[in-house]
């Protein structure tokens, strides 16, 4: 048997924890599938004093996540701080000592992707980073590799835990946005700062990577339409259902015309009887379309210690094999059949606007009017019966329109006198 790895561990929270205590269960397991034994030499933590429900040794827990770095034992580093300027610290240091990555960090990855992938290249030292999206669905090696033969059509994806697993909650028990949010936190599906999950930037660091790596650059994360799901209402779920479609906090990422791609994420409106409809709770799932393989799907737990140890385990599988002999795949390669994303206010999409207006004749005439003007045409009206002071709802489907267009007729909409309350636009998306 030859000398074991030696791995620095930096972070031991949710997911650090679990990556020690998971390589503790299958250690065994892992040497016997690749012929290499892994050591872990250091971890790096905030507080030393701090209780831990899983233990390891004292003397291995430093505060300097530099000992890791000058450790000559140590062979992989995997960064699990969290946050965005320690770990970029942390990786380029790691990289310009020739130390092979593992980083489960989306945030990271999707600021500073360009600039460590480029670092990693240099340095010819590769990159892994497969619990950065959708926890313990292998789909970044399932787009880097399994799928290279294919042009991406499409890929759909759910792939932030905490929000539909707050949206879930909401739709199934009626429950309140505050104490689901609480839930997740204590299930350990909430980021640190869990601001991100809400508003949607979570899911779209995630959807930053997964569309560059499918296209060949690397997104600029405003160059994309991010909204989240704080502004999502019982009424608007209830609506919805009524309609035949549900909510979910969805990335939508499209080959568009020329070398554009077109990226979003945001609460959507999706068809009851599509399969994303049916991915409830803490579950992701994303459907890639490619031009050789059709349609797939992959569906697996998107947060939490155990699934997302289980992408790190597949990554220290990887990185063994790397330590083994060096490959020439870095993390990400560029191509220059894309080259740019669609401006937001030109993608085209179907809508659901939701509006308070006041009870009285003409008022819809109004609303036909102002979307007319702006060449928008209306698809379904439903008025549900639900008298609230002297105002009803009224809910609108609207035709394919591009969204710029779409949020100036909204806005006009709103300065109308017989409509009350901000206008709630969301998008439908029908998978065409
Ligand atoms: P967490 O529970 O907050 O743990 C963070 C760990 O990093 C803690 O052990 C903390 O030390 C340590 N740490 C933070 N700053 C440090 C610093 N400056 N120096 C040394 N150690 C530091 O976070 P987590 O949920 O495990 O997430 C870790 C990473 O994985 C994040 O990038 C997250 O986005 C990603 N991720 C999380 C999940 C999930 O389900 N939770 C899933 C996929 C990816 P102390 O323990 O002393 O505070
Ligand atoms: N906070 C993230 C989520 C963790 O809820 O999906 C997994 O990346």
């Amino acid at each position: 048997m030859t000398q074991p790895i030696g791995i620095g561990l930096a972070g031991f929270g949710t997911v650090g924890a679990g990556v020690y205590k998971n390589l503790t269960a299958n250690g065994d397991l892992l040497t016997q599938r690749l012929g290499a034994r892994f050591a872990v030499r250091r971890i790096a933590v905030r507080d030393l004093k701090k209780r831990r429900e899983v233990s390891a040794p004292a003397e291995i827990f430093t505060t300097n996540t530099d000992d890791l770095i000058s450790d000559p034992d140590i062979r992989i580093v995997i960064e699990l701080m969290g946050g965005i300027e320690t770990p970029l610290a942390f990786v380029k240091k790691a990289i310009a000592a020739g130390k092979i990555v593992i980083t489960g960090n989306k945030a990271l990855l999707a600021e500073h992707g360009q600039e460590i992938f480029r670092l990693a290249r240099e340095k010819r030292v590769p990159v892994f980073y497969e619990a950065a999206v959708a926890g313990g669905i292998p789909i970044i090696k399932i787009v880097r590799e399994s799928f290279v033969g294919n042009r991406f059509e499409s890929i759909h994806g759910i792939l932030n835990g905490t929000s539909n697993y707050i949206l879930s909650r909401m739709t199934d028990t009626g429950m309140d946005f505050a104490p689901a949010l609480a839930e997740a936190q204590q299930l350990g599906y909430a980021e640190a700062d869990p601001a991100l999950d809400i508003n949607g930037w979570d899911a779209a660091h995630k959807a930053i990577i997964l569309a560059s790596l499918a296209y060949g650059f690397w997104l600029d994360p405003a160059e994309i339409f991010v909204a989240g799901i704080e502004s999502v209402t019982a009424a608007d779920i209830r609506f919805a259902s009524e309609l035949g479609y549900s909510i979910k906090l969805l990335a939508t990422i499209k080959a568009g015309g020329g070398n554009a791609i077109e990226v979003r994420v945001c609460p959507t409106l999706i068809p009851k009887q599509h399969v994303l409809a049916s991915v409830h709770g803490v579950f992701n799932a994303i459907a890639v379309r490619g031009d050789v393989v059709g349609e797939t799907l992959f569906y697996g737990r998107g947060a939490g210690q155990d699934p997302t140890s289980s992408s790190v385990l597949g990554d220290l599988a990887e990185a063994a094999c790397a330590v083994e002999s060096p490959r020439f795949c870095y993390g990400f390669t560029s191509h220059d059949l894309y080259g740019k994303c669609q401006p937001t206010a030109e993608a085209v999409s179907k809508y659901y606007l939701r509006l308070s207006v006041k009870d009285q004749p003409g008022v819809l005439a109004q609303i036909a009017g102002a979307l007319g003007d702006s060449g928008i045409g209306i698809l379904s009206v439903i008025q549900p019966e639900s008298l609230v002071e002297d105002s009803v709802p009224l809910v609108l489907m609207i035709h394919d329109a591009p969204f710029g267009a779409m949020q100036k007729a909204s806005e006009k909409i709103a300065g109308l006198g017989c409509v009350k309350d901000t206008p709630a636009l969301l998008h439908v998306e029908t998978f065409s």
